[in-house]
């Protein structure tokens, strides 16, 4: 396994919309064993393929507390989405920086697994909200994109702060 770098906003690379994972071998395996490791590193709980440069439908989720519900999500599809929530989120891609956004409370999702085996799941809470800030990645959106331009102002400017910084040292 290995740790895979994380693309940071505004990174372009970021905008680009992912394609159908269609080959269900053990480069996809690999690549999610992959994306987990990195998730759990950052530490983060939830990473999408997008934001490790690769441009595929993949997303790995874990919300538990102990690291021990591992979510694989291929070619995810919401297929029903109720209620509304506004909940504080985070990103990996837009470290340190935190906001709340508009969701849907529950949402029905139909994915495959990395075996290519279709299930559906039923989710709410931060399980919803993580599911759905991953698909927005796979779409070439990050949350802070939902907010108020002067608040993306703001962030562009942190962010390029940061990558000065980041740069120096
Ligand atoms: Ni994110």
């Amino acid at each position: 396994m290995a740790l895979l770098p994380i693309l940071e906003y505004p990174d372009p690379r970021l905008k680009r919309i992912a394609s159908p994972v269609t080959v269900f071998d053990a480069g996809l395996k690999q690549l999610v064993a992959n994306m987990a490791e990195t998730m759990y590193a950052a530490p983060g709980i939830g990473l999408a393929a997008t934001q490790v440069d690769v441009h595929k439908r993949v997303i790995v989720i874990d919300v538990s507390q102990d690291k021990s519900e591992l979510k694989v999500i291929v070619n995810p599809e919401i297929v029903a989405a109720s209620g509304e929530t506004m909940a504080e989120e985070g990103c990996l891609s837009v470290p340190e920086y935190y906001d709340s956004v508009r969701r849907a409370a529950n949402v029905t999702l139909k994915a495959q697994d990395a075996a290519g085996d279709t299930y559906t799941l039923e989710a709410d809470g931060l399980l919803a909200v993580c599911i759905q800030h991953e698909m927005d990645h796979l779409q070439g959106k990050l949350f802070v994109e939902h907010l108020s331009q002067l608040k993306q102002m703001r962030v562009k400017t942190k962010m390029k702060k940061r990558h000065r910084e980041m740069d120096r040292n």
